[in-house]
C-alpha cells in the first residue's frame, strides 16, 4: 500500500512539473485586476455555442426573468451536431485539465451542513477548512474578473427562477440560450452536452438518492438498471447522499458512475463564489465517504451556468455536465405535474425520439420521487423490450456519460483505497435513513497510511536539503 503512496507522490511531482499551465502564481496571464475584462486569449477564440438557432429572444437583456430552464425545442433540427460529423462536445482542454488542483482526498469536514435543502449553506460551513483552503486555491487560479461577476438574484426560494444581473451572453449563462461553452478557455474546460459518437446515449438521473422502502426509489432503479445491463451516470445531492450513503455505494458497486449535483440544489449563479465552493465541496466530501473516490464530473441543478461557476467548479478539478437541449433530451419527468397521462405521453417521447439511431446525446431524468424514479423504469423496461423485438426498435446504447465522452470518471484514484469500508444499512446509526444528520461515516484507512508516508518523505526531504546546506556552505 506504501507503495503506492509513493507512486502517487512521485506521479503527482511529476505531473505538477509537467503542467505549468495550472500557474498559481501567475496572476498575470489573467489580466490580474477586477477591472480586466480581456480574456487570456483575447476574446475572439473563446467559442460559445447556443444549442438553439431560433426563438430565443432577450439575449441582448441583461436583466430579465429566466424562461424555464427545459423550454423544450424538440421540433428544431439539431443544429450543434450534424449527423455527417461527430459532434464536438468538448474541444481541446485545457493544459493541465488533467493536472493536480487540490489535495485529493478532500480533507473531511468537522461538521455536515443540514439536510433541508431549502436552506442555503451559511455561517460554520463556509469557515470549515475544506471550503476555506478550496478557496483559497480558486481565488489564485480563476481571474479575478470572472470571480467578480456579479450573483443572479433568486426569486424563487426553492426553484429556479432567477434574474440574471450580468451579461447574460457575454458570460455564455446557459438559461439564456441555451448556452453552452463548446471550447476550453485557460480556466474552464468545454460543458458536455452531447456524446460525441453517432448513437450512444449518456443516460443519467440527477437529485437521488431516494430510499422510500425499494418500491420507486434507488434500489428499485438499480434492479431494473441490472436486468437491462445498463450502467448510468447519478448526478447525487450531497444532502440526500448523507441520508443514504449506503445507496450512493450500491450504485457505485453495481458499476453506475457517481458525480456532483451539489448539497442544496439551489441555482448556482445565484450564490456567492464562497457558497458554489461549498456546494461542490461538501457533496464531495459526502460522496467520498460513501464510495471512496472524488467524481470528475458534475452537473448544476436546472442547468443554471455561467462562467464564473464554470471557473469554480474546473478549479476544484469537475467538468460541467449538462444534457442535450437540440434535440431535447429532458424527459420532462419533473415538469409538468404526475398525472398518468402525462407518464403515457414521456414514454411515448422517449420510445419515438430518444429510441431510434441518431446523434450521440445525453438525457436528463431523475430518482427524485416515487414519479420520476417509477417513469424511469418505466422507461428501461421499453428499453428491454424494444431490445428483444424482432429486429430490435432501438438503435442507441445507453452508458455513462464518462464513457460516452472517455473521460475518467474520478479525479485521482479510479479505485477506493485500500482499507476502504463502504457504508452499508445495517452500520448506519438509527435514524439514519430518515435524514440524521449524525451519520458517521466509515473509516478510510488508505488515507492515513497515504499521509503517513507524505509527512515521512517531507522528513527524509528537509532532511537531505539540511545536509545538502552544511556541505555547500561549510
Ligand atoms: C508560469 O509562471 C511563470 C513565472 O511567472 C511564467 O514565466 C510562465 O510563463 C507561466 N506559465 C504559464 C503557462 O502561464
Ligand atoms: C469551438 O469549438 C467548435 C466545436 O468544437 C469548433 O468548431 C470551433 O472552431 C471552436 N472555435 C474556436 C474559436 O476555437
Ligand atoms: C412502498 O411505497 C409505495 C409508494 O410510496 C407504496 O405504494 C407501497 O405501498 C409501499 N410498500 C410497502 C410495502 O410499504
Ligand atoms: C412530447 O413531444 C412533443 C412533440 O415533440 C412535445 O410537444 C411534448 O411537449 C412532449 N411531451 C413531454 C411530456 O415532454
Ligand atoms: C407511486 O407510484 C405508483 C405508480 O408506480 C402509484 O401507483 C402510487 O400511488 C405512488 N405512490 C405514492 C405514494 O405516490
Ligand atoms: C440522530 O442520531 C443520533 C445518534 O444515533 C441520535 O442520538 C439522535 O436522537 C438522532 N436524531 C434524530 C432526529 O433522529
Ligand atoms: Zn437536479
Amino acid at each position: 500500500m506504501q507503495r503506492y503512496c509513493i507512486l502517487i507522490l512521485a506521479l503527482w511531482v511529476l505531473l505538477s512539473a509537467a503542467q505549468p499551465s495550472r500557474n498559481a502564481t501567475s496572476s498575470s496571464t489573467f489580466g490580474g485586476s477586477a477591472t480586466t475584462t480581456t480574456p487570456p486569449n483575447g476574446g475572439a477564440s473563446i467559442g460559445f455555442a447556443f444549442q438553439t438557432t431560433t426563438t430565443t429572444p432577450g439575449f441582448s437583456a441583461t436583466t430579465t426573468t429566466q424562461p424555464p430552464p427545459q423550454t423544450p425545442q424538440p421540433t428544431q433540427a439539431p443544429v450543434a451536431f450534424p449527423a455527417s460529423s461527430p459532434p464536438a462536445a468538448n474541444g481541446p482542454l485545457p493544459a493541465g485539465a488533467n493536472g493536480p488542483r487540490l489535495k485529493l482526498p478532500p480533507p473531511m469536514p468537522s461538521a455536515w451542513p443540514g439536510v433541508d435543502n431549502a436552506v442555503l449553506l451559511s455561517g460554520a460551513v463556509l469557515a470549515d477548512p475544506l471550503v476555506t483552503d478550496a478557496l483559497a486555491y480558486v481565488k489564485s487560479v480563476v481571474p479575478e474578473s470572472v470571480l467578480a461577476i456579479p450573483p443572479s438574484t433568486q426569486i424563487d426560494p426553492t426553484g429556479p427562477a432567477t434574474i440574471y444581473n450580468s451579461d447574460a451572453v457575454a458570460n455564455c449563462y446557459w438559461p439564456k440560450g441555451p448556452c453552452v461553452r463548446a471550447n476550453a478557455t485557460a480556466y474552464y474546460s468545454p460543458d458536455v452536452y452531447a456524446c460525441p459518437q453517432a448513437n450512444t446515449w449518456g443516460i443519467t438521473y440527477d437529485d437521488g438518492p431516494l430510499y422510500i422502502n425499494g418500491t420507486n426509489d434507488t434500489p428499485d432503479l438499480l434492479n431494473h438498471l441490472k436486468q437491462q445491463n445498463i450502467k448510468a451516470t447519478f448526478f447525487c445531492v450531497g444532502s440526500n447522499s448523507i441520508k443514504w450513503p449506503d445507496q450512493v455505494y450500491e450504485a457505485y458497486k453495481e458499476g453506475h458512475e457517481i458525480a456532483v449535483h451539489t448539497w442544496t440544489h439551489h441555482p448556482m449563479t445565484s450564490l456567492t463564489n464562497e457558497q458554489v465552493v461549498a456546494e461542490i465541496k461538501y457533496t464531495e466530501a459526502i460522496i467520498y465517504k460513501s464510495i471512496g473516490l472524488v467524481p470528475a464530473l458534475w452537473r448544476p441543478p436546472y442547468g443554471d451556468i455561467d462562467d464564473r461557476i464554470r471557473a469554480i467548479t474546473w478549479a476544484l478539478g469537475y467538468r460541467t455536465a449538462i444534457w442535450t437541449t437540440t434535440p431535447l433530451r429532458d424527459t420532462g419527468d419533473t415538469a409538468g405535474g404526475s398525472s398518468d397521462a402525462r407518464e403515457q405521453e414521456i414514454l411515448g417521447n422517449v420510445t419515438q425520439q430518444f429510441f431510434p439511431a441518431q446523434p450521440g446525446f445525453v438525457s436528463l431524468q431523475h430518482d427524485i420521487s416515487n414519479y420520476t424514479t417509477n417513469v424511469a423504469i418505466k422507461i428501461l423496461d421499453l428499453i428491454g423490450q424494444a431490445r428483444s423485438s424482432t429486429p430490435p426498435t432501438i438503435g442507441v446504447t445507453p452508458m455513462p456519460v464518462g464513457q460516452c465522452m472517455n473521460i475518467q470518471s474520478y479525479q485521482g484514484s479510479q479505485t477506493p483505497p485500500s482499507g476502504f469500508v463502504p457504508p452499508t444499512p445495517s452500520g448506519l446509526p438509527s435514524g439514519t435513513r430518515n435524514g440524521n444528520t449524525t451519520f458517521s461515516a466509515p473509516k478510510i484507512s488508505g488515507a492515513v497510511g497515504c499521509g503517513r508516508v507524505v509527512v515521512s518523505i517531507l522528513l527524509v526531504g528537509v532532511v537531505v536539503v539540511v545536509l545538502v546546506v552544511m556541505v555547500v556552505f561549510m
